[in-house]
């Protein structure tokens, strides 16, 4: 089975359990865009839920869905958020933000009761770092981030989009990381987090509560 079908398979599993009345956090990315597709038919039955969305990208896709959305603040906590992930490891640590939507994403996660991720098996790997962890920082600051960071062995590269550079929701710039050389991910989190400019890391390291896997033609649930 395709990576597509995974991502749908997912998507589908986890709208399985939204319930009416409830609010949902829409993630970003395309197995997210799966889910939001989903959820717009169920609506379209019946279901009676509001949404929070993570990203501008999101709440257009949300609104051709046809999903009531509320502001994060007038939701003071989200139910169920469903979002996707670059990679997931054993712990349930995350690395976000492929798409450019790690910020966003990471302040639903923090007001959500439950945290579900989505994602196809390519997805699953022993341990993060194959896959570049972004970090979004301020415009100002940027430049001397990456001269920092390349001292400290990270490779620090700022992101592009086409010629120009990449411009997150936020009005911030995105640089991703090579992690590999590190295992302790709490200490490198610590670490990014206290340099001034650095806005927020891809790094999820606590937040997942559920993942729910594209496995072939069915799908693999993993719980805390
Ligand atoms: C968006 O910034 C990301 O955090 C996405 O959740 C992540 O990149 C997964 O995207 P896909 O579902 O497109 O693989």
């Amino acid at each position: 089975m395709s990576q597509e079908n995974e991502k749908r398979s997912a998507a589908i599993e986890a709208v399985k359990l939204i319930r009416s009345g409830m609010t949902i956090g829409l993630g970003s990315g395309s197995t997210a865009a799966y889910m939001i597709q989903e959820l717009g038919k169920k609506i379209a039955n019946g279901l009676k839920i509001r949404g929070v969305t993570s990203s501008k990208n999101t709440e257009k896709l949300a609104i051709e869905a046809r999903i009531p959305l509320i502001a994060l603040h007038e939701a003071k906590i989200v139910d169920i958020n469903i979002d996707g992930a670059d990679e997931f490891d054993p712990y349930m640590q995350l690395i976000k933000g492929g798409g450019g939507a790690l910020l966003r994403e990471k302040i639903v996660a923090y007001n959500s009761k439950c945290n579900v991720v989505i994602a196809d098996s390519t997805k699953e790997v022993p341990r993060l770092g194959k896959f570049k962890l972004p970090i979004e920082t301020i415009p100002f600051a940027t430049g001397n981030i990456i001269d920092l960071l390349a001292k400290e062995r990270l490779k620090p590269q700022l992101r592009k989009a086409g010629n120009d550079l990449y411009i997150t929701d936020e009005n911030n710039y995105i640089v991703d990381l090579d992690i590999l050389g590190f295992t302790n991910l709490a200490q490198l989190e610590e670490r990014l987090l206290k340099i001034p400019g650095i806005v927020e890391t891809g790094l999820f390291l606590e937040t997942t509560h559920k993942i729910i896997v594209g496995h072939g033609s069915s799908t693999k649930t993993i719980d805390r």
